[in-house]
């Protein structure tokens, strides 16, 4: 009885029970639509988020770092922030970032509203002071009445700036990868090759960290659980926040959703190849020597892990005035 009405329910939703099945057992989920509810604010968070009058040199927005047409990430090793310098870490994806368990790769800030004070007045970056950036919003008209539209207030703070960019940043989801429509019950949607490949990401236990709606952003995890991972690069991981020594070397498990397009990789950038990075996953997180054909078996699936980018124009941004403070671009 229970079964027949079950069915019932399966037929009127129209999911065949092979997908029905496979919705709930798959350790991946699909990624839902996000569905806009407060577009006024999305359209202002958007905005702020391409103007680069947030910077001290006036010409670095988030955007530079997190290309709305690359994935979301600058596809540089470390980023390049204000005069030029050299960052000391890969700048992942704003993709499906409000996903993640906590932001950046040790997860200092909680959510994307405390993420995004961050970038504005890091001197690496943005190189502004909160309280310029405000003022340089103040002494645009057109912001001003936006923000007196969404806030009720012509006062406007840095809370409402990064609720706003936060606002923004959540509809920067991808749905509608190959993988998930899949996962829905379309069988033709992948190749023998890619099934091939995501069976053995599950077989040999990379679903173990990486998996979910995000493929990965669920947990901090060691780089490095079977064998050491070398690198130049200065960063320890997650022991910055919680001064513990088990937690050195841990970061944030990367999203593996458009990975393909979010290269180079690791949290220093130093592979370019999604497989070679498959390779030193396999092998560093699970004592794993792959085959070249599974190697490039799991990169053909992480491929079709790439869902719809984000489709807009970029956006008008508001003309300054005579009263805007004047950028530095270059500083000796
Ligand atoms: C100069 C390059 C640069 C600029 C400009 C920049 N970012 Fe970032 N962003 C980075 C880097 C590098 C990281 C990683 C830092 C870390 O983890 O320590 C990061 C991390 C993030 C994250 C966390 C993602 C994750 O998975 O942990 C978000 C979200 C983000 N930035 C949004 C923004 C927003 C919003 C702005 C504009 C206000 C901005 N960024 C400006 C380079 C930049
Ligand atoms: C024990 C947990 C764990 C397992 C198992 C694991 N990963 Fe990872 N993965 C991580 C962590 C942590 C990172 C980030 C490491 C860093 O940047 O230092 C990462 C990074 C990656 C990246 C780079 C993403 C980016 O944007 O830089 C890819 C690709 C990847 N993993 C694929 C795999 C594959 C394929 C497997 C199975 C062969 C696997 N992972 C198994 C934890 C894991």
């Amino acid at each position: 009885m229970y079964k027949a009405l079950l069915m019932g329910l399966i037929t009127l939703i129209n999911i065949s029970p092979v997908s029905a099945e496979r919705l709930s057992s798959e350790p991946i989920k699909p990624i839902q639509a996000f569905i806009i509810k407060e577009p006024d604010k999305v359209e202002l968070g958007k905005k702020l988020f391409f103007d680069p009058r947030l910077s001290r040199s006036g010409f670095i927005s988030c955007n530079s770092c997190h290309n709305l047409s690359m994935g979301g990430s600058d596809n540089l090793p470390t980023s390049i922030g204000h005069n030029w310098q050299q960052g000391p870490i890969n700048s992942p994806t704003v993709l499906n970032s409000s996903m993640n368990l906590a932001q950046f790769w040790d997860g200092r800030a909680a959510n994307l509203q405390e993420q995004a004070a961050g970038p504005i007045a890091n001197p690496m970056e943005m190189a502004f002071s909160h309280s310029l950036a405000i003022d340089v919003l103040r002494s645009i008209p057109q912001y001003v009445a936006e923000f007196n539209k969404i806030y009720g207030s012509s006062q406007i703070t840095l809370d409402q700036v990064t609720n706003a960019i936060a606002a923004f940043e959540e509809t920067l989801v991808t749905p509608n990868a190959r993988f998930d429509l899949w996962l829905k019950g379309n069988d033709n949607a992948l190749t023998e090759t890619e099934i091939a490949g995501y069976q053995k990401f599950k077989e040999i236990g990379c679903v173990a960290c990486h998996n979910g709606e995000a493929v990965g952003g669920s947990s901090f995890q060691r780089m490095g659980v079977i064998e050491p991972y070398q690198t130049e690069n200065p960063a320890e991981g997650r022991i910055a926040v919680t001064g513990k020594d088990a937690d050195r070397f841990s970061f944030k498990v990367p999203t593996l959703r458009n990975v393909e397009l979010t290269y180079p990789y690791f949290h220093d950038g130093a592979y370019w190849k999604l497989e070679d990075a498959v390779d030193v996953m396999a092998r560093l997180q699970l004592g794993q020597q792959l085959a070249s054909q599974d190697i490039k078996n799991i990169t053909a699936f992480l491929k079709t892990l790439t869902g719809d980018q984000p489709q807009f124009a970029i956006p008008q941004l508001p003309p300054s005035t005579a009263n805007t403070p004047i950028p530095v671009p270059f500083e000796q």
